[in-house]
């Protein structure tokens, strides 16, 4: 049988030469390993005095298992003690300011505006749609005349559109992009153009100077207005799920005959009126008809062989109403803060 006394100077002398161990470690990564030769839980050593007070008298154990524990206690405070000393150290390195939080990676996301926009077109990609882009400055000739608007009209005004220069100016529609698809291509076409548009308006809460829009035509022999509310009823189901309806009412486009505004059943009440929808359970999202002969005299299509529809909507709308996002101007301020609650 162990004496107590000889397991007693084991412990005083391990706690000695522990204690002045710890006081010489100059790093952390030395005093982890003094903690692991000490107290590791397989080849610590204190944890083999305390296995050995199995070798001592029963009526031995309370008073030395006291005393190991004491020894232990002492030395994992002075350990920790010793790695706060080494930490601040560290931290006081000129220039270095280890105790300032770590900056977070902002890793980028797309757009809200971009992921509606890319959701509009995958559902006329799935109706047979391609998409298609054009030219930002444009003519006067394709952003109006030959979309039927002459320049007296009051659209044409240099009060609402950006000029460059005599004749060119920021497009304020993406209907060009009509014309001059039907310029490259021969029908049938069915194409969607997302892109920017710009118009004098002023900054504010429901208006932007450039905002997004997406043009659709589809032209062929026989297309008839039958093609183009069936086109946005399916449209309108597949991109805001199967009770959505669309309405149409009667409105004018120059380049279009008839013409309408055509509005969804609101997305968030589902028709029974709200204050998204303004009471009216319907939300304004574009604008379409058939396309009017004239234009496609322009682009030198027989009218009398083919007929064909088009229409113009704001993606930022739609972004709007799903993320409950009331000011638009948030979507054009590039606040990162806001922007990665879409990530
Ligand atoms: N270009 C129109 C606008 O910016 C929107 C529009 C209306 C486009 C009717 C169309 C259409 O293609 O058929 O206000």
């Amino acid at each position: 049988m162990k004496q107590a006394s000889e397991l007693l100077r084991d412990l005083e002398a391990l706690e000695r030469e522990a204690r002045a161990a710890i006081a010489d470690a100059t790093t952390t990564d030395a005093l982890e390993g003094i903690r692991i030769r000490l107290l590791g839980r397989k080849e610590g050593r204190l944890t083999a005095v305390l296995r050995r007070l199995g070798e001592i008298a029963v009526e031995e154990r309370p008073a030395l298992g006291a005393a190991a524990n004491r020894v232990k206690s002492a030395l994992t405070e002075l350990l920790g003690a010793r790695a706060a000393e080494l930490g601040a150290g560290a931290a006081r390195v000129p220039g270095v300011d280890l105790t300032l939080p770590g900056r977070d990676q902002w890793a980028g996301a797309r757009h809200p505006v971009t992921l509606v926009i890319d959701e509009i077109c995958r559902v006329f990609q799935s109706l047979g749609f391609t998409r298609v882009r054009g030219p930002e400055a444009e003519t006067d000739w394709y952003n109006f005349i030959s979309l039927n608007t002459p320049l007296d009209h009051p659209a044409a005004d240099l009060h609402d559109t950006f000029y460059v220069s005599d004749g060119i100016l920021l497009r304020s529609h993406t209907s060009p992009v009509q014309i001059r698809t039907m310029q490259a291509f021969q029908p049938p076409i069915r194409v969607v153009v997302p892109g920017l548009v710009y118009r004098r308006d002023p900054f504010d809460a429901s208006h932007a100077p450039a905002f997004e829009q997406i043009e659709g035509l589809a032209v062929d022999q026989g297309v008839s207005f039958v093609d183009l509310k069936a086109t946005l009823a399916e449209f309108a189901r597949r991109l805001f799920g199967r009770r959505a309806t669309v309405r149409f009412r009667p409105s004018f486009f120059p380049f279009t005959e008839p013409s309408a505004e055509v509005d969804v059943s609101c997305i968030l009440c589902g028709g029974s009126g709200c204050s998204t929808c303004k009471g009216t359970g319907w939300l304004e999202i574009m604008g379409a008809g058939m396309v009017h002969p004239a234009v496609f005299e322009n682009v030198g299509y027989d009218a009398e062989r083919y007929t064909g529809f088009a229409f113009g909507m704001g993606p930022a709308r739609v972004a709007m109403v799903r993320y409950g996002i009331a000011d638009i101007r948030m979507l054009y301020e590039a606040d990162v803060r806001f922007l990665e609650q879409f990530a």
